[in-house]
């Protein structure tokens, strides 16, 4: 990892991390086995709805990295919570085993070593490549058959892992194949990103960009543009094709290139006058994550050190603007994040992705985890 804080952003992300402990150590403590997705004027309990179950890795995801860092006083409840999890290795009903099983058993098993755990990865991995469809070449999104998502490039990694543990080829050829796809079909020329493709499904023809929680099918949703860099990046760490290298760092141009200058964008960068002033602050830690990656993995000194200024200069802002450290009542770490403006969910309140890309982001940057 290249360590290029300054002693300033080292203490003020510092800050944030003990601030982002302090909120979950009160989550847990309020709320102990409830796993909330985004907050309703400040509090995670409410009966609004989910959309998909997708977020339950991530409290228990913050869980395990602040453990990491050095305080064992969280092992106890991450490995309950992510225990919790375990059933959803076989979970046929969502494309984001990755989210749910990376950032619990995935850390769990970095941290300890214990190769038992491999296998409820390695099944998670085999769960989510039975979304296959041969024809299009696409793991099929939680919505129909023929939806092909951005978003799965987060949870293509957990199919190359299984890849790489169990030596099956089968599995490997699925993730690649689906990850070629979504660059060939997702991802525009100029780096800019579709939230959503359909296919014809008798010939697996590829028909048209279009999208659910962005703007437009034209659009540029900015959340899908982080996912986009991110999962492309790690796709390159797992796969080392420098096809999925080019585009994780063309995603990565796009984002900074179109971004306010303090790195946290719009909720969509084509998004209509009236909502154009809505930030989506979980779109800007998934990318500052993403950057941080990208200047680890990538091999060219000069492009690493713009990633990782850009992505420190992301986390400033966060800290500096949208920590709730302001407001008491607030019980999330960090406001401005956007869920499903079209569906009215958790629009300008904080979410549980935004958390741990946030918290993850932070751990990077600083490094000595
Ligand atoms: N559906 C995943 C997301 O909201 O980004």
């Amino acid at each position: 990892m290249i360590s290029t804080c300054t002693g300033s952003d080292d203490s003020l992300f510092r800050e944030a991390l003990d601030f982002a402990g302090r909120k979950v150590r009160a989550l847990v403590r309020r709320d102990p086995d409830f796993y909330p997705m985004y907050t309703d004027r400040g509090r995670w309990r409410h009966d609004l709805p989910a959309w998909t179950h997708w977020c339950d890795g991530f409290l228990p995801g913050i869980m395990w990295i602040l453990a990491s860092r050095g305080d064992n006083s969280w092992r106890e409840p991450a490995e309950r919570y992510s225990r919790r999890l375990e059933p959803r290795q076989f979970d046929r009903e969502v494309h984001d085993l990755g989210f749910l099983f990376l950032s619990t058993y995935g850390r769990w098993r970095a941290m300890t070593g214990d190769p038992a755990l491999e296998a409820v990865l390695t099944q998670a991995g085999r769960t989510l490549a039975l979304r296959f469809r041969e024809k299009g070449a696409y793991l099929r999104s939680f919505v129909s058959e023929d939806s092909l998502f951005i978003d799965i490039m987060m949870n293509v990694g957990i199919i190359f892992r299984a890849a790489q543990e169990t030596g099956d080829e089968a599995l490997l050829d699925i993730a690649m194949r689906h990850s070629l796809t979504t660059r060939r079909v997702l991802v525009r020329g100029d780096g800019s990103t579709a939230h959503e493709g359909l296919f014809d499904l008798e010939t697996g023809e590829f028909l048209r960009q279009t999208t659910q929680q962005g703007s437009r099918g034209d659009s540029c949703w900015t959340r899908g543009l982080a996912w986009a860099l991110y999962g492309f990046g790690a796709a390159y760490g797992h796969a080392r094709d420098a096809r999925f290298l080019r585009t994780a760092e063309a995603c990565a141009d796009f984002y900074v290139a179109n971004c306010p200058a303090d790195g946290v964008p719009p909720w969509d960068f084509d998004a209509p006058a009236e909502s154009r002033g809505l930030v989506d602050t979980s779109a800007a830690a998934i990318a500052a994550s993403g950057l941080l990656q990208l200047a680890d993995i990538g091999g060219d000194a000069m492009k690493a050190k713009g990633y990782a200024d850009n992505a420190r200069r992301i986390l400033g802002t966060l800290c500096e603007r949208y920590l709730a450290a302001g407001d008491p009542e607030w019980e999330g770490i960090l406001k401005g994040g956007v869920y499903h403006l079209h569906k009215g969910l958790g629009v300008s309140e904080s979410v549980m992705w935004g958390e741990y890309f946030f918290v993850e982001a932070l751990d990077r940057a600083l490094g000595d985890g």
